[in-house]
């Protein structure tokens, strides 16, 4: 019998956090000034973020050290534990070993607070007493309001409106550790005023929730933004998972075939994969698969264009696979996926071809959760049912091949409050979105002339 967990010690954390810059294919465009469209440099990013971050945010350095407070915190969850979903494996028929790092063990119940707790771990050693963000699912908003409660600091949280509606125990859960949460747009910031005088049944979007957030920021000189993804500095902090799972591989006395995992704004899936990109760059057989709704489909159909980080054009512009900062995906429950563009790292290895994109539309996501759930016992978040959807749709294949592949995904979060999404799809109320093409062709016409 194979066992069912492989678990690492307190002191296994990783200490350093993995850089994959030096491991690039090709060099990164640089993020360019949204007014002047000229590369911006870290004084450009100074009246939102602490200086450490813009530094790891432009550093080409391997390892960064992960300081010890942020460590002592981690402590709390980390090393999650590594599974082997063998109850899934006999309920595929599959002849492939199926392996997922938990990150849903966490307090805030994602991998969001990784890089949250570490956030406001610099921004209060910068003497910053407020965080704004936004957030899509509620995952990011509750991990930045468990890192602000830890590190003694003010929360400001823009939550995309049709989320707020479908989750409004996310809400509660900020609330319980103390930080403020809105509905987006919301009547609090410039930005959000004029959307919904354009449109006041808007569902709102990640692009909008950011405009509100960064306007917060840049208006009150107590407060910085703070992101949950996209941003390399993001990316990097989230580089403890594959660590952890590579050392955990060890432990099981296996090695991966294929990494999964899936992308809003591309963290989640770097977190994972990037630890693995040396070994991919030095030969080895090894396919990392990001994967994402079909109702937003930024890597699969989207363009690789600067294009800028919000929906009112207040970030600077990233060089990234961008569907157009314009475009409002359908209010689908995996509310973590629906972000127009995808980190700037993760475009750039898709376009080289050392990353694929897969997409799933939401019925066969759901559909893969519960025979997860049914066999493994997990339920998990919509967000984290698309990489599922893949690894089932990888272990079938594998059946009809008859190969014996190993798979590794990330589980990135649980899904205990997304129940209402679960009770739609048993009421036969949840549908697949068409992908939206002319929508689409729309806020991609709408890019910034940038080359
Ligand atoms: C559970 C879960 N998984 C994955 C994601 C996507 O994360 P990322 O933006 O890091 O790709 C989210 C985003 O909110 C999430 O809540």
């Amino acid at each position: 019998m194979p066992d069912y967990r492989y678990l690492l010690s307190e002191r296994e954390i990783p200490k350093v956090w993995y850089n994959v810059v030096p491991d690039l294919p090709a060099p990164m465009s640089p993020p360019l000034h949204p007014g002047t469209l000229q590369p911006a440099g870290p004084q450009d990013l100074e009246a939102i973020f602490p200086h450490a971050l813009i530094e790891q945010e432009v550093t080409a350095a391997q390892n960064i050290p992960i300081p010890e407070p942020v460590l002592d915190v981690l402590r709390m969850w980390r090393p999650t534990p590594l599974h082997r979903a063998v109850r899934l494996e006999k309920a595929l028929g599959t002849p492939a070993k199926i392996f997922f790092k938990n990150e849903g063990v966490s307090p805030a119940g994602s991998h969001k607070p990784n890089t949250a707790i570490t956030q406001a771990y610099y921004n209060q050693a910068a003497g910053v007493k407020r965080l704004t963000t936004e957030t899509g699912a509620g995952q990011w908003g509750s991990a930045l309001a468990l890192a602000c409660s830890i590190f003694g600091m003010e929360c400001m949280v823009y939550m995309v409106k049709c989320s707020f509606y479908q989750k409004p125990h996310r809400r509660t859960m900020m609330e319980c550790w103390g930080a403020k949460c809105v509905p987006s747009p919301s009547d609090l910031t410039q930005a959000g005023r004029k959307i919904l005088a354009e449109d006041p049944e808007t569902p709102g979007s990640l692009g909008i929730a950011i405009s509100e957030a960064v306007e917060d920021a840049a208006t009150h000189h107590d407060t910085n933004y703070s992101l949950g993804s996209v941003l390399n500095h993001v990316l990097l902090h989230q580089t403890v998972i594959g660590q952890e799972a590579i050392a955990q591989m060890k432990l099981a006395g296996a090695s991966p075939d294929i990494v999964i995992g899936c992308c809003g704004g591309g963290s989640n899936f770097a977190g994972l994969a990037f630890p693995f990109v040396p070994e991919k760059a030095a030969g080895k057989n090894l396919r990392l698969i990001g994967v994402e709704p079909a109702a937003c489909p930024t890597m699969t159909k989207g363009v690789y264009a600067y294009d800028f980080g919000d929906k009112s054009g207040m970030t600077p512009l990233l060089k990234m696979d961008t569907l157009g900062h314009d475009f409002i995906p359908p209010g689908i429950h995996a509310g973590g996926l629906r972000y127009h563009g995808m980190a700037p790292l993760v475009s750039l290895l898709h376009r080289q071809g050392v990353v694929e994109a897969a997409s799933y539309p939401q019925l066969q996501c759901f559909e893969s959760a519960l025979t997860f759930a049914r066999a493994e016992g997990l339920i998990v978040a919509p967000e984290t049912s698309h990489a599922l959807c893949c690894v089932v749709d990888e272990a079938l294949k594998a059946k009809e091949e008859g190969k014996e592949k190993t798979i590794l995904f990330g589980l990135s979060g649980h899904g205990h409050f997304d129940m209402a999404a679960y009770e739609k799809y048993f009421a036969g109320e949840l549908f697949d979105y068409e992908y939206p093409e002319a929508k689409i062709r729309e806020a991609l016409a709408h890019l910034p002339k940038a080359s």
